[in-house]
């Protein structure tokens, strides 16, 4: 069967409309609101340049040598070099768990793509200056409406995959990404202007350990961090492997690399931008704590307060509709590309029709969006696994265990299956492009990067005390 091919363009925009999502617009100001704004953010941006920046190189350079998503992928690399049947099986294995983990995301994701998506229409519904985290609490927690949008966004998602327009999803977002990012730069200078939001930069940019020691410490902290920048960068779950294997084979590995966590970060610190000085602003009104309001759901109640105070309630209130409509359009950019890896998995490696297959894994996450969603409500919120709701334990199980396993194999796989040598000669096109960190390239997927995922990693559950 002959593979698509990506243009060398279409794969940087595959691959930042996949990582620009939720997770920048919704997660990254949330979690570093939690873990304590300038540590957690430092601890970030260090980990996009020692973990992102080589990762995502690793990722998507098996995935144009093998010209296979990931589980063919890893297995048929891994019998190349001569890995006995156990060892196959396993790096096999680890392909499955990438699928798996899209499957898991996608379930938690749509709910909240759901939200966001019910509140383009509850903009024209509630004066936008009143939105506060009691409405946001209020409209999710109540079982059908939030589901129903929920599924709604699962349907959008496979009727895209299913008639294989994500090319046509693609060319629209080249206009409605940069879009995003000019509706984010004036959202946030918005939210900067406002009286007290400076406390909220300060909140982001000075590192302040009682914060952190709230949190729970510098590992847990250090482990959000490296989660949020796997969960980013759609890392340790196949997803770029699937992208590097619709790439040219004299296509720039090393050039394309770059520009995703560039953007990728850049959305990410705008959202911060956006929705922590606003908090912080509108602390300093009603009095209230801001650390009691930096939770799920504060960009609900930051950007509709922000823009109503910049622009007044009738162009606040189309602003803030166009804002939200655009980030329900970046999580669908994102869930595309989730699908595509889950229904890949199923299309070659269970050799099963791939429309067939699509429409299967729909079903499941519509399955599992509902659970997710309804465990925010009475009906299953009272299942409660280590205290977390079955949402939100499935996000913690992905961020904190399957996104560090897979990402610390990958480097295992690249540094002693294949041998970065080999994985260099890919990069390099033969050795016909220059790769001008090639040996620090080898160091970090050799012992620096595995040794930082698996030190953050049992350091963030307690089992190393630092
Ligand atoms: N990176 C995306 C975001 O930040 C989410 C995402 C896309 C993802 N593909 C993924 C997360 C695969 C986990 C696994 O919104």
């Amino acid at each position: 069967m002959k593979r698509e091919r990506f243009s060398n363009i279409g794969y940087v925009m595959a691959a930042a409309g996949s990582a620009v999502g939720l997770g920048n617009i919704w997660k990254f100001p949330t979690l570093a609101g939690q873990n304590g704004g300038g540590v957690f953010i430092l601890c970030y941006l260090v980990f996009v340049l020692v973990l992102g920046i080589p990762l995502l190189l690793g990722e998507a350079t098996i995935g144009r040598h093998a010209q296979a998503g990931p589980t063919d992928a890893y297995r048929n690399i891994a019998i190349a070099c001569g890995q006995g049947k156990t060892a196959t099986k396993f790096w096999t294995f680890l392909g499955f768990t990438g699928a798996l983990a899209n499957l898991f995301v996608l379930s938690f994701y749509s709910v909240i793509a759901g939200w966001i998506l019910q509140y383009c229409f509850k903009v024209f519904t509630t004066p936008i200056g009143t939105m506060d985290m009691a409405l946001f609490g209020g409209s999710i927690s109540t079982p059908v409406t939030p589901t129903i949008f929920a599924l709604i966004f699962v349907a959008v998602t496979v009727m895209i995959d299913v008639k294989g327009i994500e090319g046509g999803l693609e060319k629209a977002a080249k206009v409605l990404m940069p879009l995003l990012i000019i509706l984010l730069i004036i959202c946030a200078v918005c939210s900067l202007s406002l009286k007290g939001g400076i406390e909220g930069v300060k909140f982001m940019v000075v590192p302040n350990m009682e914060y952190v020691k709230a949190a729970g410490g510098l590992g847990a902290v250090a482990l959000a961090a490296m989660g949020q920048c796997f969960f980013s960068l759609s890392l340790g779950v196949g997803q770029i492997i699937t992208f590097g294997s619709y790439l040219k084979k004299n296509s720039n590995l090393l050039t394309e690399t770059y520009a995703i966590p560039a953007l990728d970060t850049g959305v990410a610190l705008l959202a911060g931008l956006v929705t922590l000085p606003a908090v912080f602003a509108v602390s300093t009104i009603t009095g209230i704590d801001p650390a009691s309001q930096t939770g799920p759901g504060m960009l609900m109640y930051a950007l509709p307060q922000s823009l109503n105070v910049a622009f007044g309630p009738a162009f606040g209130t189309i602003l803030a509709f166009l804002m939200f409509l655009l980030v329900v359009f970046a999580a669908l950019t994102s869930t595309c590309a989730m699908l595509t890896v889950s229904v890949s998995y199923i299309n070659e490696f269970k050799k099963v029709d791939r429309k067939k297959a699509t429409i299967g894994v729909g079903i499941a996450v519509a399955i599992g969006a509902t659970i997710c969603s309804l465990s925010n409500t009475d009906i299953l919120g009272s299942i409660l696994i280590g205290g977390r709701n079955i949402q939100d334990t499935l996000d913690w199980l992905v961020n904190t265990l399957i996104m560090p396993f897979g990402a610390f194999f990958m480097c295992i796989f690249i540094g002693y299956v294949w041998k970065t040598d080999n994985a260099i000669k890919e990069i390099t096109n033969e050795g016909k492009l220059t790769f001008s960190w090639q040996k620090m390239f080898k160091i970090l997927m050799t012992v620096v990067d595995p040794l930082i995922i698996l030190i953050v990693f049992l350091s963030g559950i307690g089992i190393v005390k630092f």
